[in-house]
């Protein structure tokens, strides 16, 4: 029997170099959805400008960004990789879709009022219109598959919400997107406290040499109640015992033990997963190094990209402005 591939579309901001949370909660699980899905990819350039402030470094963030898509996996003949603002009709959906979203419930995000508290200099009407455009996203290529992480699941909702909205206005048209979660556990960042994430400089890089990896590596807090190498460790509180589950699975039921006997100390622990990533990673590193040394490589998979992509959204922004008659039949 002929099957349809359901559509996923998937959307991350321009934050540079990828880091191993990035990796395990999200690209990872974008490379084996191409198996199942048609996939569209997108690095969402245009959202970034909602908070970034210093734009000199958007371009770079971008091509770094795509450079470990690539190397991760992600595969420009069989998913449409792209840059959202190379397929400028996303801004022509995003402000037809505003005028079916009430101001109240993007007033009530919590991520706006959130980010609203932290630049209060910079409440501008781009970051209130935030989940409108990241709806745009999604139903400009009629994606009905989503995969987000938690934190993106209110945004969802209100994309469902306005979808549902415009079709009491206009009659059908989207499929109503669902979100898909990643079922990944919280990567932790080298301070064992907070979630891995580069605004917290916390974080391992994919394509930071072995070197780099193994001097950030050392930094890494461990049991903060092991005060003394004697002392016996708690493994299961331990960030860098959690981090061996992912490099050194073989190794875990051992570690454990040498930890809680204090047969282990956190030095040649640490040592240990360094050397656990940086041999993970290695075919990894090497695949991104021949891909960014292809001269107009990545460029092109973004101009192809936005070719593909444009071609489904031209087709969907001509049937909203019929259905919103600012066509004539
Ligand atoms: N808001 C998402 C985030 O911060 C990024 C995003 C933008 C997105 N547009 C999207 C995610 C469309 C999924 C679908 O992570």
């Amino acid at each position: 029997m002929f099957c349809m591939k359901g559509r996923v579309f998937s959307g991350a901001r321009p934050t540079g170099r990828q880091h191993i949370g990035n990796y395990l909660g999200a690209i990872q699980n974008y490379v084996k959805l191409q198996d199942d899905y048609d996939c569209i990819y997108c690095i969402v350039d245009i959202h970034a400008l909602t908070t970034l402030e210093e734009t000199s470094v958007l371009q770079d963030n971008i091509r770094e960004m795509m450079l470990d898509w690539l190397a991760a996996g992600l595969d420009p003949a069989r998913s449409i990789l792209f840059v959202q603002s190379h397929v400028p009709e996303v801004m022509e959906l995003h402000t037809l879709l505003s005028m079916v979203t009430p101001l109240s419930w993007l007033l009530r995000v919590a991520t706006f009022k959130e980010k609203a508290k932290q630049q209060p200099q910079n409440v501008n009407y781009g970051l209130v219109g935030y989940p409108v455009l990241m709806t745009a996203d999604i139903v400009l290529y009629k994606a009905d598959t989503v995969p987000v992480g938690e934190d993106q699941l209110p945004h969802l909702e209100l994309a469902r919400e306005i979808v549902r909205r415009f079709h009491t206005f206009f009659g059908a048209t989207f499929p109503e997107p669902n979100a898909k979660l990643t079922d990944f556990p919280l990567v932790m960042g080298l301070d064992g406290a907070r979630k891995m994430s580069k605004s917290l400089d916390n974080q391992i890089e994919l394509a930071a040499s072995p070197k780099d990896t193994a001097k950030r590596v050392m930094t890494a807090v461990t049991d903060p109640a092991r005060r003394y190498r004697t002392d016996p460790g708690h493994p299961t509180i331990c960030n860098v015992f959690t981090l061996h589950h992912f490099f050194n699975d073989g190794l875990v039921s051992q570690i454990e033990r040498e930890c809680m006997a204090a047969d282990r100390g956190c030095v040649a622990c640490k040592q240990q997963l360094a050397q656990g990533i940086n041999g993970s990673l290695q075919p990894f590193r090497d695949r991104r190094a021949e891909i960014a040394a292809r001269r107009g490589y990545v460029e092109e998979v973004m101009a192809d990209g936005a070719r593909r992509a444009r071609a489904i959204a031209v087709e969907t922004l001509k049937e909203v402005k019929y259905k919103m008659r600012l066509l004539p039949r």
